[in-house]
Order: C-alpha cells, then structure tokens, then sequence
C-alpha cells in the first residue's frame, strides 16, 4: 500500500501515540482489503457509541486516546437520550456510563450529534469519500446521494475522522458500484409511504445479500429510499443499491441490465407482510425521522391522546429545527426521544408486541427488543395508537 510522506510521519508515530495507533488500524484494514492507497474524506460516522455494545473496555480505550477529529464527524445513536434518559426509565447506573462514553467522544472532536442519518446535517455531496459506520446511513450515502463508503466499524471510523483518511478500497471504486442482481417490481404498491419500501427492502434484502441490486418499475422518494436501503441493509448486507431512472448513479450510468440475474417482485407480494393486529406500543423513526415525517405525525396526532404508548426517534438537531411538530406530537401523549433508538436502547424491552412503519425495524426488533414486531403504514401506527379499544393502563400519557 503506497503512503505519502505524511501518512509515513504519521504511522512513523511523529504525531504523537494516538494517531500512530489510529493509522495502523487504517493501514491494517488497507492491507486485508487490498486498498492501494489512502484517500481523504469528507465526514466520519462514528458507531461503538453506546455503553451497553462497547462496555468498559470501550470506555477505558478511548479515555486512552489524545487527538481530535479533522473532518466533521458524528456518532451513531447511543443507548438513550441524553437529556431525556429519566423519562426513557434508563437503569441511573448505565447512564453514567453511557454520558462517560459520549463525554469521552466529545472531548475526541465528535460532535454530540448522535444518529443513523447524519446525511440531513448536510455533511455530504455525490461523489464525496466517506467513513461511515451505521448500515443504514451507509446505504443511504451511497445510493441516494452517491457518495461512497464503506461500511465502517466504530474504530476504523474513529481512526478516519482523526487522520482525515480512509484506505481506498470496496465502495470508493468505481468498478466495484455496478449492479450485480435486477429486481423488476410488478404492479402498484397499496399504500405509497415508507413502509411500504421498508416492506420491500425486508423481501428484497434476503434475496439480495451483499449483491448490489438495481430497481426498476418502482418510483420512491427521499423517505422512501430511506427505509428501502434499511431494511436491505438489516436483512442482507446490502450498501448499495440502484433505482432506475431516480438514484444519481443510475441516472448518470444508465446501467445495461442484460446479463443480471433478474428477479420480479410482485407488489401484492410486499403488501401481504402487513397485518391489521393490535399493538401495545408503537415505534416510529427507524431510521432516524426527516423533518417532513416528524411533520406528518404532527398533521396526524393534531388533537388526538394515545391509548397504547408511541415512540418516536429522530435527531436531535431536526428535533430543534421541528419544535412545533414536536409540540404538537408530545401534546398526544407521544414522545420524540433524540440520542437513541428503539433497538440501541432498552426502553423498548418491557413490551411483547410492537409495531412498527419501518422494514429495518420489523427485521431487528425481535431479536434486540425480545418483541413480535408487526409493520403498518404510518397512518395505520398512529390509528392503533389512538384507537380507545386498544387502550393499556400504563399508557405514556
Ligand atoms: Fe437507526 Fe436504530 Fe434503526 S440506528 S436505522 S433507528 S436500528
């Protein structure tokens, strides 16, 4: 693997302990994956956040550490909100531990922001570099926007936003972003929001694994893409994917499908996952919720109480930007937690029956969350939610 003279100084340990052993680990993972070189980046996502995955040892290694971040970088979420985790009835004694983690990436250079969809604080442009860990955020860089990442592990991404560098292999390639699998989707989906694409990723996702698929005969938008690209993230391992005719790389490639396994969805197929059963919580923001999903569920719960408790999950900076949205949900008895999500903390665990508007969720909340997981338009959530004959005596209100 080439180096400059620098990157030499670096591991040479010239910058100090820290960015000599961050630099060994970007030089180690270059050397296993054949990476030629070092490329610069634009922005870093950082996962390993939470106490409950990296535990003390996590801690102890980065209270080790004596460097800053050089590129903008976040964190993926971590196990409750920071401001809120009384109300989340987090254990006091995890959540020293987890403000001891988020302190100790503060003092790193990582912003406090901490979430799956750092691509809505305007961190990244197609054809931007990229050192990114969450799937979801992954897929969403990639595909929608075209920019190009790996999916990183936490100390691979720590290691890229203090040296400002990744190796440059998988994804940073061109050659290695081309379709490998075409779905045709036949017949028009019953209800056009997300869930309905988180619905078909959860299908699309077994079928794919690590291939990179290309869509046609679908037309989603941002939200959309979102949840597609999460929930093929969680049920494969899929970073990449095409849609014919709306994802940029698609549009600037118009990629020849002749020679790709094809593989035809059937839209009745997808809306046959969702069910008209009866919750006893409701989950919503998986990913994290865009500005314009927080306003819907607003436009939705304008005057209404819950019966059965919502959780709702987006980042704190679109929280911010959202106050009334937000007034207006948490006036239903709602709540909009930042930090965190349904699956990172344990607040979702006292529940046996949760549902959700999200393909990435419906894949995960079973086993992280000890729940049956149940998917439904986001109008539907909130229906259930607020539908007296569904009422539970401990309701959040
Ligand atoms: Fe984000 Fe948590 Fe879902 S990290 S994609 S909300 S599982």
């Amino acid at each position: 693997m080439h180096l400059t003279h620098e990157e030499e100084a670096v591991l040479n340990g010239e910058e100090g302990e820290t960015k000599q052993q961050l630099m060994e680990i970007l030089v180690g993972v270059g050397k296993v994956f054949g990476a030629d070189e070092m490329v610069q980046i634009r922005s870093a996502q950082v996962s390993g956040a939470s106490y409950k995955t990296i535990g003390e040892w996590g801690l102890k290694w980065l209270l080790s550490l004596d460097a800053r971040a050089c590129v903008p970088s976040v964190l993926n979420p971590v196990g409750m909100d920071r401001m809120r985790w009384e109300e989340m009835d987090i254990d006091p004694e995890f959540a020293k531990k987890q403000l001891a983690v988020i302190s100790a990436y503060e003092r790193l250079g990582i912003s406090l922001e901490c979430t799956c969809t750092p691509y809505y604080l305007n961190i990244t442009e197609y054809g931007d570099h990229l050192a990114w860990s969450e799937s979801s955020a992954v897929s969403y860089a990639n595909s929608v926007i075209g920019a190009r990442t790996n999916r990183e592990g936490g100390p691979s991404a720590l290691a890229a936003a203090i040296i400002g560098k990744t190796p440059r292999y998988g994804l940073h390639l061109v050659e290695n972003r081309k379709p490998e699998l075409y779905f045709r989707v036949e017949g028009e989906p019953q209800q056009a929001d997300a869930s309905w694409y988180g619905a078909l990723g959860y299908i699309a996702g077994k079928i794919s694994g690590n291939r990179i698929p290309l869509f046609s005969g679908i037309r989603p938008g941002r939200d959309q893409l979102k949840n597609l690209g999460a929930a093929m993230a969680a049920t494969g391992a899929v970073a990449l994917y095409h849609v014919q005719g709306i994802t940029p790389e698609a549009r600037v490639f118009s990629f020849d499908t002749s020679g790709l396994e094809e593989v035809v969805i059937e839209a009745n197929e997808v809306s046959d996952l969702f069910t008209d059963e009866i919750p006893d919580a409701v989950a919503i923001g998986c990913p994290h919720c865009s500005p314009e999903e927080l306003s819907f569920l607003a436009s939705l719960l304008e005057g209404q109480k819950i019966t059965i408790p919502v959780y709702i999950f987006a980042a704190r900076n679109i929280i911010n930007r959202e106050q009334e949205s937000v007034r207006i949900i948490e006036r239903s008895g709602a709540r909009v937690f930042a930090d965190t999500c349904m699956v990172v903390s344990p607040a979702l665990e006292q529940y046996s029956r949760i549902m959700v508007n999200s393909g990435k969720a419906l894949s995960y909340v079973p086993t992280m969350c000890g729940a049956e997981a149940m998917i439904g338009s986001t109008r539907d959530c909130i229906e259930k939610a607020c539908n007296p004959q569904n009422m539970r005596q401990d309701s959040l209100t």
